[in-house]
């Protein structure tokens, strides 16, 4: 039967999972990783404090071993992600100011360099907004407040003019306060003439917060600002345990979202925040909360598989 990325396909769009190096000797695991999804992206290895973890040392293996699994299989890679403020090494955040631009374009033009012509789209910058739409902290916005973002775009496109730079960010995938600082500030970089192709939407979903309002709507905003959109790490978590009814909830969001997607001409595609709720990253970071996922713990599809699927 086609594969949930042939269906995708066939309507010009890609559909990708998540992965992670440690999950790649579990053969079972790969095989479908490998066959099913025609994008992958790197869930931990092309992190800053991976591939940077003091300054000026760069460590390019593990990140290497997500894009040759993707050259191996016929995959496109998004690479995540250049500028955030987690998962980011220490002397980062100990440098002084006047030292965290150079700091940053640095990071920026080696991992960019070394994976140009490898990596169809990077999350330039990931997260830079609060829930109330004003900036996050981080060093970098405190170095040089919310123009460190046009400077990194422009540093990627320096590096690899020919990979879709993006801004990506959570709870942006419906209308609100949110999603409105991303569409005002995505705005004013490509009035400013700024190298920005697209806006991420992550979707991590939670069946107890409802469904994201207006998604299609909010999606078809961005497209009509000309910027491509892409769902970046789809996932519908729930209160463990799951039951029948849950699980239905499930299904309904992720066909939603497919829909939302599909209705758009300029979602490009959709990327699960891995496929199978054996290596989510859920019950660790939201403890009590779990089952996210289109494939079960033994690697069996889910009732939002089907429901994938159909709305494909
Ligand atoms: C998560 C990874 O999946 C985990 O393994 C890691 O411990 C923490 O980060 N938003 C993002 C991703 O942009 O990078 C995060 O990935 C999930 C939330």
């Amino acid at each position: 039967q086609d594969t949930l990325h042939d269906l995708a396909a066939a309507q010009g769009r890609y559909f990708g999972s998540a992965t992670d190096n440690p999950e790649l000797p579990d053969a079972a695991y790969a095989e479908i990783l490998g066959s099913e999804f025609g994008q992958i992206t790197p869930g931990n290895s092309m992190k800053w404090d991976t591939i940077e973890p003091v300054q000026g040392r760069f460590d390019f293996t593990k990140g290497d071993v997500i894009t040759d699994f993707a050259q191996q299989h016929g995959q496109t890679v998004r690479g995540h992600t250049l500028v955030w403020h987690s998962q980011l090494p220490g002397w980062v955040g100990s440098l002084p100011s006047a030292q965290v631009e150079t700091a940053m374009t640095d990071h920026i033009t080696a991992e960019a360099t070394h994976y140009r012509g490898e990596v169809a789209a990077w999350d330039v910058v990931n997260e830079p907004f609060n829930e109330d739409g004003t900036f996050r902290t981080s060093p970098f916005y405190t170095a040089m407040g919310s123009d460190y973002i046009a400077t990194a775009l422009r540093a990627a496109h320096a590096a690899d003019p020919d990979a879709k730079l993006y801004i990506n960010d959570y709870n942006i995938e419906g209308m609100g306060a949110k999603s409105d600082a991303m569409y005002d500030l995505v705005s004013e970089l490509l009035d400013e003439g700024v190298p920005l192709d697209g806006v991420g939407m992550q979707a991590h979903l939670a069946i107890q917060y409802g469904f994201p309002y207006q998604m299609q709507a909010n999606m078809q905003r961005f497209a009509d600002l000309g910027l491509d959109v892409a769902v970046t790490e789809l996932d519908v978590r729930m209160q463990l345990p799951a039951d029948a009814a849950k699980l239905a909830t499930q299904s309904s969001y992720y066909g939603q979202v497919v829909d939302a997607c599909l209705a758009v001409g300029r979602c490009v595609g959709i990327t699960i925040w891995d496929y199978t709720d054996k290596y989510s990253w859920v019950p660790s970071t939201f403890p009590g909360e779990g089952a996210a996922n289109l494939y079960d713990d033994d690697l069996a599809p889910k009732p939002a598989y089907d429901a994938v699927r159909t709305a494909l």
